[in-house]
């Protein structure tokens, strides 16, 4: 059987990551198998474009979302697809709505950009569940800042970051049958809690 794909999604500093370690272990523990990938990134090129997206700048926004999208063909085509036909889930920390959120929404690339992109990088791969983690974006930057040195999106204006996150809300709200918006002012086990709580209701892992 085909495994289940689960994408975290949301802005800086909202605990993505650390939830999406805690989702791996919840559902490895309950007996499944189980790949924990990220994005930019999750294959060895798609590595190599993260460090040139979170280094290099400033891009012209739609050489950007190519960037994006050639690491998340990579990501799709290497690890992704082949671990779903093994019947793996995967627990991907972003996907495809960060290009969405941050070069559309924030960036002001046209949304026809990220339609064509998406339509020739996925092969009409789409998540089977999004966990969108909602925070303002003045406490998601401090967040971020205290955890130490920051990537080049992180020191983008707050303008910037407030539009991400209606990104984002406005993404959820379009796809409510795919997505589900989560509270992440919430204490980390309250946050893994109502992950696990909407995985169990809306996947039903055995
Ligand atoms: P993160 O892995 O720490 O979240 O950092 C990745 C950064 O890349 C984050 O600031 C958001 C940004 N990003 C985009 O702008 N577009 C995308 O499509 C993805 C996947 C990430």
């Amino acid at each position: 059987m085909r495994g289940r794909f689960i994408t975290l999604e949301g802005g800086e500093g909202a605990g993505k990551s650390t939830q999406a370690r805690r989702l791996a272990d919840a559902l490895a523990a309950q007996g499944l198998p189980v790949l924990r990938t990220r994005e930019p990134g999750g294959a060895p090129g798609a590595e190599a474009v993260r460090d040139v997206l979170l280094g290099a700048g400033p891009w012209d926004g739609v050489a950007e979302c190519m960037l994006h999208f050639a690491a998340r063909r990579e990501h799709v085509a290497r690890s992704i697809t082949p671990a779903l036909a093994a019947g793996i889930w995967v627990v991907c920390d972003r996907f495809a709505d960060s290009t969405l959120a941050y070069q559309c929404f924030g960036q002001g690339v046209p949304r026809a950009v990220w339609d064509g992109l998406a339509e020739i990088a996925l092969d009409g791969l789409r998540p089977d569940l999004t966990l969108v983690l909602d925070l303002a974006p003045e406490e998601g930057l401090a967040r971020a800042a205290a955890r130490g040195e920051t990537n080049r999106y992180e020191r983008m204006g707050l303008g910037f970051h407030a539009r991400v996150r209606d990104g984002f809300r406005a993404i959820a709200a379009a796809e409510p049958a795919r997505c589900t918006v989560l509270d992440a002012t919430d204490t980390p086990e309250g946050v893994a809690a109502a992950i696990l709580a909407t995985v169990r209701s809306r996947l039903s892992p055995s």
